[in-house]
């Protein structure tokens, strides 16, 4: 029978369950996860417990999702989510269902869950049940709708970029079935609501198959955000430094370029994109830095900031085949002044010096900044100030 070793928190509190006469289980990504030998992101728990009595056994419990049957419980500080075993109803949305109808056991339960590789629950009395073979498509490497994919597809629509998330995060292959009704349904994932798609989205980019991103985009499952079809060098994002920031921008700016997209800020603010990258990534767009000349590079990050020109030559590379990221990192990495913060002199100390309050202090600051990112040696207080000085005359 298959084990696992599960956090203390998670077994104590299955046995309070169990040792109250419900049936429990570990269930859903948790297991996936464990099977592959990868470590759980959190512990989700299903039991036959209703939701007043998970109320009632753990005193620190949140009704977070008491209309679908989840309470959370924070055990040892950890929070964790215990859902009643449930049959969904009629979905008319294609996002939630109607109403919520709880179920006797653990195998209606597993029924209406996406795909076979999810539907696997783990209990230490039982071991591994898994009704749909998600053990076997775990080893194929494919992911599988539960049962009728037009059905888990029309009951919630996200599901689809869910198919393409873990095909591109797990390196799994789609079932050709899963494929067909994907497509035939692909309209609905208009209703899916922006902030659902960036979370999915998110994760494909910082994945390492980029191939898959190219497929979702080709099959036209973004469309609904203005983007058709795409280049075939996005591929080579996944050459990119994994950072969210620095791929989200780099993606959207070559879409742009591409002409696949109209602008890539309107783009990422309508996918939900939070307001420091959209304004990082109209920055980017304007950028235009010679990376083969050190001396750009420096004047770039001292105008622009560090991120700003990491994006810009990210986006360099993927278009050249030159590694620019790794130019700017070896510059901004060695310790020569930079930025107006790094200067050995500040405004406070040109003022001390007679020099009159004001806009021209600032203006001066950053023309000793200009001298000292060709000058690195100069960079010292008493130097900075006779330069200022002879500036001022
Ligand atoms: N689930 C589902 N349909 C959805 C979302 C979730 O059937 N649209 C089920 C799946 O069984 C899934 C479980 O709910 O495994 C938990 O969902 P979630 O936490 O969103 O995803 P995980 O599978 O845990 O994967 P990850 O944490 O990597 O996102």
């Amino acid at each position: 029978m298959t084990e696992f070793a599960l956090p203390q928190y998670v077994r104590q509190t299955i046995n309070k369950l169990e040792s109250n006469g419900f049936c429990t289980y570990i269930v859903g990504g948790c297991v996936r996860d464990l099977l592959l030998k990868r470590k759980p992101l959190d512990y989700d728990i299903a039991t036959s417990a209703l939701p007043e009595n998970i109320i009632r056994y753990f005193p620190s419990s949140y009704p977070t999702g008491l209309k679908h049957g989840t309470v959370t419980v924070i055990v040892k500080g950890h929070p964790l989510e215990i859902t009643t075993f449930r049959t969904d109803g009629i979905y008319s949305d294609g996002r939630r269902p109607d109403q919520v109808v709880f179920a006797s056991d653990i195998l209606e339960d597993l029924k209406r869950r996406d795909f076979t590789i999810n539907a696997i629950a783990w209990s230490e009395k039982e071991g591994l049940i898994d009704p749909f073979c998600g053990c076997d498509d775990l080893s194929k490497k494919i992911i599988r709708c539960v049962g009728e994919p037009t059905e888990r597809f029309f009951e919630d629509s996200l599901r689809i970029l869910r198919a393409w998330r873990f095909s591109a995060t797990l390196g799994f292959n789609i079932e050709q079935k899963t494929v067909e009704a994907a497509l035939k349904l692909k309209d609905r994932l208009g209703a899916v609501s922006a902030e659902r798609v960036h979370s999915e989205l998110c994760k494909i980019l910082l994945s390492k198959h980029l191939e898959i991103l190219l497929d979702l985009i080709n099959k036209g499952f973004l469309i609904k955000y203005g983007l058709k079809n795409t280049p075939n060098t996005l591929i080579s994002l996944s050459k990119i430094e994994n950072d969210l920031i620095i791929r989200s921008v780099t993606f959207a700016v070559l879409l742009e370029q591409n002409k696949s997209i109209e602008r890539a800020d309107t783009f990422l603010s309508l996918l939900r994109f939070d307001k420091r990258t959209v304004s990082l990534t109209r920055l980017v767009r304007k950028i235009k830095i010679s990376f083969e000349v050190p001396f750009e590079i420096k004047l770039g990050i001292a105008k622009y900031g560090l991120d700003a020109v990491l994006c810009a030559a990210s986006i360099f590379f993927m278009e050249t085949g030159v590694n620019a990221p790794q130019k700017v990192r070896v510059i901004a990495n060695s310790g020569e002044c930079l930025t107006l913060s790094q200067l050995q002199i500040t405004g406070d100390d040109l003022m001390q010096k007679g020099f009159p309050e004001g806009r021209e202090i600032g203006i001066l600051l950053n023309k000793l900044l200009l001298h000292v990112l060709s000058h690195p040696e100069d960079n010292q207080t008493e130097k900075l100030t006779n330069l200022a000085e002879n500036m001022k005359k």
